[in-house]
């Protein structure tokens, strides 16, 4: 398996099935007018497995899905299918706004899907509509149930803005714990996109851990050497749950996630700005072992630190303006996978 310049493994794939989505949070799709992939661009389900065959065959074992929304392209579960036949691949996971996830749900995890992450940042119908221009909470709620129902994993993931949402910590915990899944608090990142980021409205991970101790008593860190991004923390009661801190104390010394976005640029991190064309690569016919052999290669230089890089600015603003998304959408947290 390669390892980069800093020891860090490439064990875990996040690929972007599409840059659409059906959804407008505002600290990912604020804007009113986006520029999309061309339709040509975007990677179909044999060109994803086939690249997911040759990552498999490099060392990687942890395939997530995500997005833009995965659910919008059709007939998800047929590429979880083609994903779940390669052996090496011991995990394929999905990240969803869930809208479309109870219908798809069963089909899911008939072709092999064992975990899915549902994004839930408000319990109240009418916040969404102001936050993320969608009136279907009510079909979120009914994914999760469903997802509940028929996988062995179901994580909520919440990013917590001041003067949005972070009212709601408390009861969106209470949420969690009262369906029985583990809620993860991300820290407000300055990704591309993120084109309303400022400092101030990041609810960091000490606010969210002093807010839950002061109203359910000790809060202990679950001890566990992994290079999973949450943190997780335990209450008295037995309630775990995690936060995501990648603004303020980012983790990129334990960060084995390579990305791929809907068009098949390889990327090594999520702030990156250069990255491999495999689609070139696989349209112009290159066999599997050049592929392997380009993707181990780029691996190896690896010298990514984003987040950290980013935390050391002493006046950190927002990463992108809006010119500079427009010019390379690739920069879009929407197109390389949340
Ligand atoms: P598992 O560990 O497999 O459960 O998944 P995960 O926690 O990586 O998955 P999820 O899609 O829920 O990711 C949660 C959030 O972590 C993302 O939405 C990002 O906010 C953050 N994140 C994921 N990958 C990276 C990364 O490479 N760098 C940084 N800084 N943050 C990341
Ligand atoms: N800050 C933090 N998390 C973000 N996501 C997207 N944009 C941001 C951002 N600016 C994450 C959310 C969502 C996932 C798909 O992407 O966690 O649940
Ligand atoms: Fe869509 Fe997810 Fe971005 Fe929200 S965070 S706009 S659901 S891709």
């Amino acid at each position: 398996m390669p390892t980069d310049t800093f020891g860090r493994p490439l064990r875990n794939l996040r690929i972007s099935v599409t840059d659409r989505c059906n959804m407008r949070c505002r600290y990912c799709m604020p804007e009113a007018e986006y520029v999309w992939l061309p339709r040509e661009s975007i990677l179909t389900f044999e060109e994803i497995s086939r690249l997911a065959g040759i990552f498999a065959g490099l060392g990687v074992r942890k395939i997530r899905l995500t997005g833009g929304e995965p659910l919008l392209r059709h007939d998800l579960a047929s590429l979880v299918g083609l994903v779940d036949r390669h052996e090496a691949i011991r995990d394929i996971a999905l990240t969803t706004n869930g809208i479309l996830l109870a219908r798809s749900a069963a089909a899911l995890r008939a072709a092999g899907l064992r975990r899915v992450t549902v994004s839930l940042d408000t319990l109240r119908p009418e916040r969404m509509v102001a936050f993320a221009r969608s009136a279907r909470h009510a079909e979120v709620l009914e994914g999760i149930a469903a997802a509940k129902a028929e996988f062995e994993s179901v994580k909520l993931n919440a990013v917590l803005i001041r003067g949005y949402n972070d009212d709601e910590l408390l009861d969106l915990l209470a949420f969690a714990r009262g369906k029985g899944v583990e809620i993860r608090f991300i820290e407000y990142m300055d990704v591309g996109g993120a084109t309303q980021w400022d400092m101030g409205k990041v609810v960091s991970q000490r606010e969210i851990l002093e807010t839950v101790a002061g109203r359910h008593g000790p809060v202990t860190p679950v001890r566990e050497h992994n290079w999973a991004p949450a943190e997780r923390f335990r209450l008295e009661d037995g309630t775990v749950f995690g936060v995501i801190a990648s603004t303020t104390e980012p983790f990129c010394r334990t960060c084995d996630r390579a990305r791929l976005t809907a068009d098949g640029t390889f990327l090594l991190c999520l702030y990156g700005e250069h990255g491999l064309d495999l689609r070139e690569l696989l349209r112009l016919g290159a066999s599997d072992a050049e592929i392997a052999g380009r993707i181990t290669g780029t691996w190896s230089a690896r010298t990514d630190r984003g987040a950290e890089e980013r935390a050391a600015l002493a006046d950190r603003g927002v990463l992108h303006q809006i010119d500079s998304l427009r010019a390379d959408p690739r920069r879009e947290m929407h197109t390389r996978g949340g």
